[in-house]
């Protein structure tokens, strides 16, 4: 029996430092692409998706995080005062149902895999999906929705998968693939930032997942993996043979929102998505190329 998917783990401890001093005092997951901050997005495509509960693995100067889907009685009643209904509607689309946000907290910055063995209790028995922020997709589908519905077809793990150019593999987890299906590929291993001549394929990991619970027995032995970190990639490579474990070719567009650039191509992308500015966008655009 498949299990119906309905956890999502997000890791949001991470200090930033690619975007200070913006991130000095504030979470970099707040950065807004538009005038939404990134972990909305993630947290509106995991319930397009299905998913009920979220955990949040959090560290020191994240609270605004957990506020930002909470009930905000003052500015709600003031707005309500003032007739700004539209206003209001945003409001209420950044508040999750009472109980489907637990937080947890990742005390030392010991990598992906150690931020979710944090989410263990959470996470229990049961399939979850994990959404890195920092990624962020433009698709016709919401990507974690591709994923689960992948999900519910293998009942097995599923990661979305991109291909970049052979000189970033030392960026990303990358496959090696067997069988291809339509957009699903089988893994038959998994390496996590290998140098481009190390690289078994050029077929990279998005911050886009959906799990089974057994790869929290491998995270349980804390073994470091690349940059001294646990590595969630190789905690996966550990289920290969064991569950079925595929990738998934997602339609649609990948913006690292972690990187400047990457964060300033999905501002543009997501705003040429805006019928009320992408014609002024547009036309701005003209002057700089
Ligand atoms: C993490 C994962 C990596 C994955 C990437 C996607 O790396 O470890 O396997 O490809 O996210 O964004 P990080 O970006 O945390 O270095």
């Amino acid at each position: 029996m498949i299990k119906p998917l309905r956890k999502a783990v997000l890791p949001v401890a991470g200090l930033g430092t690619r975007f200070l001093p913006a991130t000095k005092a504030m979470a970099k997951e707040m950065l807004p692409v538009v005038d939404k901050p990134l972990i909305q997005y993630a947290v509106e495509e995991a319930r397009a998706a299905g998913i009920q509960q979220f955990c949040l693995v959090t560290g020191r100067g994240k609270t605004a995080i957990v506020e930002h889907f909470d009930i905000a009685y003052e500015l709600e009643s003031t707005l309500r005062a003032r007739a700004k209904d539209a206003e209001l509607a945003l409001l209420r689309e950044a508040q999750l149902p009472p109980g489907a946000v637990v937080t947890v907290r990742q005390q030392e910055p010991l990598g992906l895999g150690h931020a979710i063995w944090c989410a263990r209790a959470f996470i229990g028995e049961d399939p979850f999906a994990i959404l890195l922020p920092d990624d962020l997709v433009l698709s016709e589908t919401p990507c974690t929705m591709q994923l689960a519905d992948a999900y519910y077809q293998t009942g097995g793990c599923v990661v979305a998968v991109t291909e970049v150019p052979r000189e970033q593999t030392n960026r990303y987890g990358i496959l090696d693939i067997g069988h291809e299906d339509g957009r699903l590929v089988e893994v038959r291993g998994l390496v996590e930032k290998p140098r481009p001549e190390d690289a078994p394929s050029n077929l990279s990991i998005i911050g886009r997942y959906v799990l089974m619970p057994q790869v929290l027995e491998h995270l349980s032995r804390m073994e470091r993996g690349a940059g001294n970190e646990v590595q969630l990639t190789d905690a996966m490579a550990k289920l290969i043979g064991h569950v079925p474990f595929h990738g998934l070719r997602f339609e649609g567009r990948r913006f690292d929102c972690g990187d400047k650039v990457g964060f300033l191509e999905a501002q543009i992308a997501f705003a040429l998505k805006r019928p009320e500015m992408a014609g002024a966008v547009r036309s701005f655009l003209k002057n700089y190329v």
